[in-house]
């Protein structure tokens, strides 16, 4: 087999094989594939595309070129969930305990990463005391035991994507559905789970700006997904503005203390248990979503859901005391009200503006080696549909630093007001199975 002569079948449009396809990846993965023809090759998919089981074995042969995570000492069935990205997206924080809360085992494996707040398990620090760096053992009979635990990141999880991934971006090809899809199923099932949900976000706050395209990433992954064997599913939800009122690592850990008990914003509620239902669905704990939203509910009513957050934070070393009394979670120095400058509805919240002013604050990671500051960060008062007057807050900064004028000005920049009363967009724009 030579490269070159793969490079042409796909750029002419053709179907490359299982064999072809696990030759490039070994041959990249190893370093034998220089990375001048891995760029044609991608840029000649990002033209052509990929046929549905040319996805399913590129899928395949990345989850093979590392560590996979046996979750078999598990018992029941491993729900995954995944979110393509948004701002100030608190769900996973709510949804492990809270579907654990009904029996369904969560074995999260979450990373830190890049972006406008930490990842998962920066927040869940927030909790002081809390910690990831525990070994499989552990982590298995926590699951076993508790019905949640998370872990960090295995370094050895799919090397292919993470080496494609970082050529896509250098060569303009990262925005081929077909990588993107393999790239997120990949590490998903490298990840153990047996059934995947999917969160693929849309709006200007989102990976996915344009919602057909969102549509588009989602029929993908899921037809992977079940293509591989995974059982999987994936709702289409909004990101043109963020999702609750809090971005900030400690402020979304009080936001999720305050979801789990039914308190928290709407908006953040009805997504966890939109989400939330689905997995216990493909958990087979629920014959059907309305069953299972009721069984969240419930748990959320009668504290079970808060109880399981405390129990996991707990098998963690996370001193739980925060949960009752939330002003022992980092908090910052200063606060700032932003106030309206004039009166109307507000009809837009840009969620990338908002999310770097929540960066710039120091919430989140700009560069891999940045220290983040879990205190500070941002509470919305008012989403798009509100009614505001001239002088009302309309958010809070958390900041560790006296001069927010920097913050200041883009959260400004990201609201809009108008004087007709402004459309709320829709939660959930579609559900894919
Ligand atoms: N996120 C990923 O993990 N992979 C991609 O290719 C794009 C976004
Ligand atoms: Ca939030």
């Amino acid at each position: 087999m030579r490269m070159v002569d793969m490079i042409e079948k796909k750029r002419d449009g053709n179907e490359l094989s299982k064999e072809e396809i696990d030759f490039l990846i070994n041959g990249y993965t190893s370093g034998e594939i220089p990375d001048y023809q891995m760029a044609a090759m991608s840029m000649a998919i990002y033209y052509q595309g990929m046929t549905q089981q040319e996805r399913v074995y590129l899928t395949e042969a990345m989850v093979k070129s590392g560590e996979q995570i046996d979750l078999s000492a598990i018992s029941g069935i491993k729900v995954d969930k995944h979110s393509t990205g948004g701002v100030g997206d608190t769900t996973t924080l709510v949804l492990a305990p809270l579907v654990a809360a009904v029996g369904v085992p969560v074995a999260k494996m979450s990373g830190r990463g890049l972006g406008h707040t930490g990842g998962t398990i920066d927040k869940l620090e927030a909790v002081p005391g809390f910690h990831v760096e525990i070994s499989n053992e552990e982590f298995i009979k926590l699951v076993n035991k508790n019905n949640v635990a998370v872990i960090g990141q295995t370094a050895n999880l799919t090397p292919a994507d993470k080496k494609l991934y970082g050529l896509r971006d250098v060569t303009a090809t990262v925005n081929s559905i077909p990588l993107i899809a393999s790239s997120i199923m990949s590490k998903k099932i490298a990840s153990g789970a047996d059934a995947i949900v999917l969160d693929v976000k849309t709006g200007n706050g989102a990976f996915m700006k344009e919602i057909d395209d969102a549509i588009e990433l989602a029929k993908a992954m899921v037809e992977i997904g079940n293509g591989v064997g995974r059982h999987t599913m994936a709702i289409i939800s909004d990101m043109s503005q963020p999702l609750g009122y809090a971005i900030g690592n400690a402020l979304e850990v009080k936001e999720a203390i305050d979801t789990l008990q039914g308190k928290g914003p709407q908006d953040l509620q009805d997504l966890c248990l939109t989400l939330g239902s689905h997995m216990v669905v493909l958990a087979k704990k629920a014959e059907t979503p309305q069953e299972a939203r009721r069984m969240l509910l419930e748990v959320m009513e009668n504290g079970k859901a808060l109880e399981t957050f405390k129990l996991f934070l707990a098998s963690q070393g996370g001193d739980v005391s925060v949960i009752d009394d939330p002003t022992k979670l980092p908090t910052a120095k200063y606060t700032f009200e932003v106030k309206a400058r004039e009166t109307g509805y507000v009809s837009e919240i840009v969620a990338d503006q908002i999310g770097t002013a929540a960066m710039v604050l120091g919430a989140g990671r700009v560069t891999k080696d940045s220290t983040i500051d879990l205190a500070v960060g941002l509470v919305l008062n008012k989403k798009v549909g509100d009614f505001v007057n001239v002088g009302d807050p309309i958010v809070t900064i958390h900041s560790n630093n006296e001069n927010v004028e920097d913050v200041t000005k883009r959260i400004y920049e990201a609201y809009t007001l108008v004087n007709e009363p402004a459309k709320i967009p829709p939660l959930v724009y579609k559900e894919i199975m």
